[in-house]
């Protein structure tokens, strides 16, 4: 099956087209023949995304990017046009609406054009099943999903199967990525910021402190962290200025903080997992692999650190690629693969939602389905 795939649900209009399909013994496997992500650079000035720009920013370049995706998918296939296609699938939510409608408008509009079956697909579900068409991955597998609206540990069971294990209480760690940067003067976005900024840094210099530490259920707490390494600059303005050393250990010390909190929920995570006698009956004595998945998966000390705790938990750890990290429209596409091969697919009148949670069933919380970050 081919599938044109389309995201704009924050701050990148981003189109794909990909190849694949999903055996009846529910193997994945997919091709990429094109994924074109245009990231909005007018944001910087505001230290976050400011949808009215976003939205706008979006109509002017949707047609584009959508056409670029289809003309490279051509050179991968031959004469590839929408006839084609098998269908087309959109980011129906959750996210800014403003975005979201502009995308939706325009699949819709393709799909009527050129008598196409259209999906709305929920853009966490984009991210929580990236590892499917990168890494051929079967269910199920254990999930953190952290971006810039939403960190949270999903179990993944199968298609539409989420069990929410433990979310953020307050900020999402890509927010908390991008405060800290601008707090620091660094830019947006401000997670690639502080890891570039980290990388000549001494992680060990400050102590920032750790919520939630071995709590269950194993949520998140980052906004104390962003909180702590104002009060540590503020303490370091008073005797002169910030130095770019004092920025570097800031940031290092930041991200060796969060990388420990991290693995510290996932192992609570993992051992409430390993707690389920369906689950088990399913794993049948494999390991359960782990997986993590969002823009915040991009960062290089995080992706070390989960890959030695998978070691440690004698599984195995499926990081996508970096180009597939952060917002496209190829884990729109290959989500709408999935769905489209159960039989499903939307009329029309699909509207979009800001908030869309993966898990219904659990209760909601603060980063469990909302819009990206914003100013
Ligand atoms: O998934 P994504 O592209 O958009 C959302 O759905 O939110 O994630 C964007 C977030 C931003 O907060 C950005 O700062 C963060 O991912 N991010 C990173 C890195 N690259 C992007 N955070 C830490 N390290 C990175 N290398
Ligand atoms: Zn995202």
């Amino acid at each position: 099956m081919r599938l044109l795939g389309i995201e704009t649900s924050c701050d990148e209009t981003a189109a794909a087209v990909i190849d694949g399909h999903v055996a009846s013994d529910g193997t994945p496997s997919g091709r990429i023949l094109s994924n074109i992500v245009l990231s909005q650079k007018d944001h910087a000035a505001f230290g976050g995304v400011v949808p009215e720009i976003a939205a706008r920013a979006h109509v002017m370049a949707i047609d584009s990017v959508i056409m670029t995706a289809m003309k490279q998918a051509a050179i991968e296939q031959a004469d590839l046009e929408f006839t084609a296609l098998d269908a087309i699938a959109v980011s129906s939510g959750p996210g800014l609406i403003g975005g979201l409608i502009v995308g939706l408008m325009g699949a819709k509009a393709l799909a009527l054009a050129h008598d196409l079956p259209f999906l709305g697909i929920n853009h966490l579900e984009g991210h929580a099943l990236t590892a499917r068409l990168s890494d051929g991955l079967a269910y199920p597998y254990l999930l953190l999903l952290v971006s810039g609206g939403h960190s949270q540990i999903l179990l993944v069971s199968g298609l539409g199967r989420y069990d929410r294990l433990g979310s953020t209480i307050d900020d999402a760690l890509g927010e908390a990525f991008d405060k800290t940067a601008k707090l620091l003067g660094l830019g947006y976005p401000g997670g690639p910021a502080v890891e570039r900024a980290a990388l000549g840094g001494d992680a060990d210099r400050f102590r920032f402190p750790m919520p939630l530490r071995g709590k269950m259920p194993p949520n998140f707490s980052f906004s104390g962290l962003k909180t702590a390494v104002r009060q540590q600059a503020g303490e370091l303005l008073k005797s002169g200025h910030l130095s770019d050393q004092d920025v570097a250990d800031l940031c290092a010390s930041f991200q060796k903080t969060v990388a420990a909190i991290v693995e510290d929920r996932l192992i609570r995570a993992w051992e409430l997992a390993m707690q389920r006698a369906d689950l088990q009956a399913v794993l049948m004595g494999q390991p359960l692999p782990l997986v993590v998945a969002g823009g915040v998966a991009a960062n290089m000390v995080l992706r070390t650190h989960l890959t030695q705790l998978a070691d440690r938990l004698g599984t195995r750890i499926v990081t996508p690629p970096l180009n597939l990290c952060g917002d496209n429209g190829a884990m729109i596409a290959w989500a709408g693969l999935e769905r489209f091969s159960a039989g499903e697919s939307h009329d029309f009148s699909l509207a979009p939602r800001a908030r869309w949670p993966l898990d219904m069933k659990a209760p909601t919380m603060i980063g469990h389905g909302r819009a990206g970050a914003k100013v």
